[in-house]
């Protein structure tokens, strides 16, 4: 086991640059280790397990590596934050970089860390296609680091979420590169009540992201899934689009395949647009579960 650890790992070794230091190492199946998963965070370690028992060849692998490492079971009803398992202690929270890119991540907030390494390219994408002053809605938003990408090449943004804590934390990863937050716009609520509000105000956006949670319950109680309602999502997105403007829609729900998932949305559009799939990153070896559909 101890070779197919070390060899996952060194086939990854080339994205781990001087402008990005967060990648998955691990890809469970994909790397013929299934249910194990690990990412680093400048050379912090978070290994995520389908089980509650840890192979004791992957715990002294780990071990040796003199690195700091955190556990976390994934859980999708117990959603617990990762506990210490070997190494220096170093749960933060701290700075990674991801093309040149500064987020912050923590792994004492929760069972999420701050960032999804998942959205890399998503991310990188939505960088190359923001201008100066072009404008960038974030929906769904957790730490805003697809408003970052796009602030980063001087798009104004806006941040949306149901939670004040992460819009808190968006507003930091601003900071960390030195973007002043007071220039872009945070919307604390649910994206589409504030969809509504934003079609109604007649404002327009060069580009929306909309990346929902499968399931989700706004501060009304309201129900949110992802396989009956993302159609709606993405219809009240097309609304407030400029001209040439793009939408991105995500998901992570493993009930749909990508081309159900295409006719989903494209079935409510209030006007056609041209789907293209993007693919997950090439760190991501397991089965595809993100579907990424670009609209314009
Ligand atoms: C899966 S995360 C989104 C990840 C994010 N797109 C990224 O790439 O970093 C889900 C986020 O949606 C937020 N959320 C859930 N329901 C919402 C709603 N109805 N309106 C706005 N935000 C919501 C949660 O607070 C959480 O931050």
């Amino acid at each position: 086991m101890r070779e197919q650890l070390e060899a996952a790992a060194a086939r990854r070794s080339p994205l781990l640059t001087a402008k990005t230091n967060a990648v998955r190492l691990i890809d469970g199946a994909g790397d013929g280790l299934p249910g194990l998963f690990l990412e680093s965070f400048d050379k912090r370690r978070l290994l995520s397990t389908t089980t509650r028992s840890i192979p004791p060849a992957v715990s002294e692998w780990l071990r040796d590596s003199g690195l700091p490492c955190y556990w976390k079971l994934l859980d999708p009803h117990e959603k617990e934050s990762p506990v210490y398992l070997t190494g220096p202690e170093a749960a933060g929270p701290f700075i990674i970089r991801e093309n040149g890119i500064s987020y912050e991540i923590s792994f004492l907030s929760g069972y999420s860390q701050g960032i999804f390494l998942d959205q890399r390219d998503n991310r990188a994408e939505v960088r190359r296609r923001m201008a100066p002053g072009m404008k960038l809605l974030n929906t769904f938003a957790y730490t805003g680091a697809f408003s970052v990408a796009a602030a980063i090449v001087g798009a104004q943004t806006t941040t949306l979420d149901l939670s004040q804590t992460y819009l808190d934390w968006a507003k930091r990863n601003l900071s960390h590169n030195f973007i002043d937050p007071a220039a872009h716009h945070f919307c604390k609520g649910d994206t589409f009540h504030w969809l509504r509000r934003f079609a109604k105000q007649g404002r327009r956006f060069d580009g929306i992201v909309l990346d929902p949670p499968t399931f989700s319950r706004d501060e009304k109680g309201k129900v949110f899934r992802v396989e009956n309602d993302f159609g709606e999502l993405a219809a009240l997105a097309a609304e407030i689009l400029a001209p040439c403007g793009w939408l991105l829609c995500c998901t992570n729900f493993r009930g749909m395949t990508p081309a159900e998932f295409e006719r989903q949305i494209r079935s409510k559009l209030p006007r056609p647009m041209t789907p293209r799939h993007a693919p997950m990153p090439e760190d991501f070896t397991d089965r595809a579960y993100l579907k990424s559909v670009w609209l314009e």
